[in-house]
């Protein structure tokens, strides 16, 4: 896809899934049972190490793609480690041009699904997570792996002081929204209105004439 011709999001779900509140709640009620797999486990000791040795606050870009997003919330936050994780090693490797001159960041390749239930047990000091455009999953029958209809969503908002998701369907958010609302989260739904894209994906919404949009949250104080 070129930038600009980025389609807006087709759902033949118009409201906030039906099944939503059942499957948030199944999930806060049963153990996660599926064995991690070892890459992540390997990849994530890796950078555990780099987290265990770091004075400084910790910042999880997860879903980085490129890291475009990773690099410049490192430059913004120059004093912290900011860790990008994405499963795609294709995506993770392409070469992106680098004109920050950062090195306060490191990128993972990893399942989030395990990566976040290890990022719980190892109680990494995480100050803010950003998960950025998430694949939004659009069919109605494919809720469950919406990031908030996955099994690994209690350990999710177990992560980090504040939470930032951004899509550009907003049902994607409000869903979230609702979630986190189950856990007795309160949550902020805005218009992203900004002139700098954080990530690719974020530019090719917003060429295409795209409403953005940021949900955030404080989760610990
Ligand atoms: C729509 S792209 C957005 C990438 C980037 N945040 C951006 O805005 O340009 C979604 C990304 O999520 C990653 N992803 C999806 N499921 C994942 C998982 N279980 N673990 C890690 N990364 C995942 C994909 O590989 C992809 O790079």
């Amino acid at each position: 896809m070129s930038i600009g011709d980025s389609k807006a999001i087709v759902s033949n779900q118009q409201g906030i899934n039906e099944n939503l509140d059942a499957i948030v709640n199944k999930h806060f009620n049963s153990e996660f049972k599926k064995p991690i797999s070892i890459h992540t486990q390997q990849a994530f000791d890796q950078v555990d190490a780099l987290v265990k040795n770091f004075a400084g606050a910790i910042i999880l870009d997860s879903c980085c793609g490129v890291g475009q997003s990773t690099r410049i919330i490192a430059k913004q936050n120059p004093d912290a480690l900011v860790i990008g994780v994405d499963k795609s090693d294709n995506r993770l490797s392409r070469n992106v041009e680098q004109q920050l001159q950062v090195d306060n960041y490191h990128l993972v390749r990893a399942d989030l699904n395990d990566f976040y239930r290890l990022v719980v047990a190892a109680k990494w000091p995480v100050d803010k997570h950003f998960i950025l455009y998430p694949n939004p999953w659009p069919k109605s029958k494919h809720v469950k792996r919406r990031w908030h209809g996955s099994a690994v969503f209690p350990y999710i908002i177990q992560v980090g002081k504040t939470i930032e998701l951004r899509s550009n369907w907003c049902l994607y958010l409000q869903e979230f929204q609702a979630a986190l609302a189950i856990a007795n989260i309160d949550s902020k739904l805005t218009e992203i209105v900004s002139a700098q894209p954080l990530t690719p994906f974020e530019a090719k919404y917003q060429a295409s004439g795209q409403q953005c949009w940021a949900l955030t949250a404080r989760i610990k104080s």
